[in-house]
């Protein structure tokens, strides 16, 4: 398991990209909760965040492309607007032990 950081780095209803080795991720806050997804849109397969920053919209509801701005919902993943409407972020599991984070 390795380390990528600790819940307080991540502020609620934020949605942020990290890069974690070879590995591209968005770590999201959700109304508390943590999920973790490739940093890679289902559009075209680049990081969703070019321009850096939180892709938290709607109050942390949505996650928006900042390419061609496809929304998902931050707690599954999946696209309910945008080109990859009915594609989702793909999953990465993790295990949250005192407060850090780290990818199984
Ligand atoms: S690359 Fe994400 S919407 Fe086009």
């Amino acid at each position: 398991m390795s380390l990528i950081g600790n819940l307080e780095d991540f502020p609620d209803n934020s949605a942020h990209g990290i890069q974690a080795g070879a590995l591209a991720l968005l770590v999201v806050r959700r109304a508390g909760e943590l999920f973790i997804y490739e940093n890679n849109c289902p559009h075209t397969r680049e990081t969703l965040d070019p321009e850096g920053g939180s892709l938290a919209v709607s109050g942390g509801l949505l996650i928006q492309c900042q390419r061609h701005a496809a929304e998902f919902i931050a707690d599954t993943g999946e696209c309910v607007a945008g080109p990859c409407q009915g594609e989702a972020l793909s999953p990465i599991p993790f295990t949250l032990s005192g407060g850090d984070i780290y990818l199984d």
